[in-house]
């Protein structure tokens, strides 16, 4: 089965135990900020780390690919909310706040993130002994890039501070979720996570100077999100640092280094093919870019 399939019907599980028998309204949310979804990198991260790991217990990968999708989407409803971005649209639809209500997105962000956790817990409680280790180490790594210090909540919260670390809060932010797809890839094939962290945060280094270039360079209809928000909220990124053409030249560094650091494993040679995939979505994606270098 490919990976989205995978993750197509492991979500659609999940959501129907968690829509059955609650509110309707809440309910409806929920599967309203999962589907039909965004691009699904960071599953697909993860189920092609696993992947090249071996994958020797498909039901583990399959449930951290879902929870960790639970979480970005759950940080994206959170994200929308007028008391921080402020967003009309995501994914070309009404934000969950705007569709729903106010309370409702707060109980949808809320509900996806206990979710998330519950799947990790339920895929061990379905497995051997060695599943339970497993599925407790992901446990951690989804919560330490979840949370403080180093987690989403830190990213979202270096935006209150008076003065930000821009890696720190960039590392945070969008690298955290990227790490813990590499990881929790590792991690459910039964391999030791800490040689896994730096593909993840490279890749999410080279998504977060992706996004700052979409931002500043495409409209609201092709991004399907309110556009050039880094500017109109004053956010530190790439393209207000290094102008458009550094921040192609950043993107294309990181990328190659993101290839040199995957860590040796019988699926290598697919992975390093994998981030050559993305480094050509990522640029092509920006046909202004690709005039102005010529
Ligand atoms: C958007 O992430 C949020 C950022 C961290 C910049 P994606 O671009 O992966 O969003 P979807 O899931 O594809 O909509
Ligand atoms: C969203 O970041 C990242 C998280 C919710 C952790 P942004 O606010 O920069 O991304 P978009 O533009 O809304 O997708
Ligand atoms: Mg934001
Ligand atoms: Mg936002």
């Amino acid at each position: 089965m490919s990976f989205s399939a995978r993750l197509d019907a492991a979500t659609a599980a999940v959501l129907a135990r968690a829509m059955e028998g609650g509110p309707s309204q809440l309910a409806r949310a929920l599967h309203y900020a999962v589907t039909p979804g965004g691009a699904r990198i960071r599953p697909t991260i993860l189920l092609s780390v696993a992947s090249a790991c071996g994958d020797d217990r498909p039901h583990l990968s399959d449930a951290a690919a879902v929870a960790l999708e639970l979480i970005h989407c759950a940080s994206l409803v959170h994200d929308d909310l007028p008391c921080f971005d402020d967003a009309d649209t995501r994914r070309g639809k009404a934000t969950v706040h705007k569709a729903f209500s106010q309370p409702l997105a707060v109980l949808t962000g809320d509900s996806l993130i206990v979710l998330a956790f519950d799947i990790l817990a339920a895929a061990a409680q379905d497995g051997s002994h060695s599943d339970v280790q497993r599925a407790l180490s992901m446990v951690r790594v989804l919560a330490a890039r979840t949370g403080m210090p180093m987690g989403i909540c830190a990213g979202q919260g270096w935006e209150s501070e008076s003065s930000i670390n821009l890696s720190a809060y960039h590392r945070a932010k969008t690298g955290a979720l990227f790490i813990a797809a590499t990881q929790m890839g590792a991690i459910a094939a039964g391999q030791e996570p800490d040689q896994w962290e730096e593909l993840g945060a490279r890749i999410g280094e080279a998504f977060q100077v992706a996004d700052d270039l979409r931002d500043a360079l495409y409209d609201a209809d092709a991004l399907g999100k309110p556009a050039g928000q880094d500017a109109i909220h004053a956010r530190p990124n790439a393209v207000a640092e290094l102008g458009v053409q550094g921040a192609v030249s950043r993107l294309q560094d990181i990328l190659g280094g993101a290839i040199s650091s995957i860590p040796r494993c019988q699926g290598e040679a697919t992975l390093a093919q994998m981030v050559r995939r993305y480094a050509e979505k990522m640029t092509p994606a920006l046909p202004q870019l690709n005039a102005a270098a010529r």
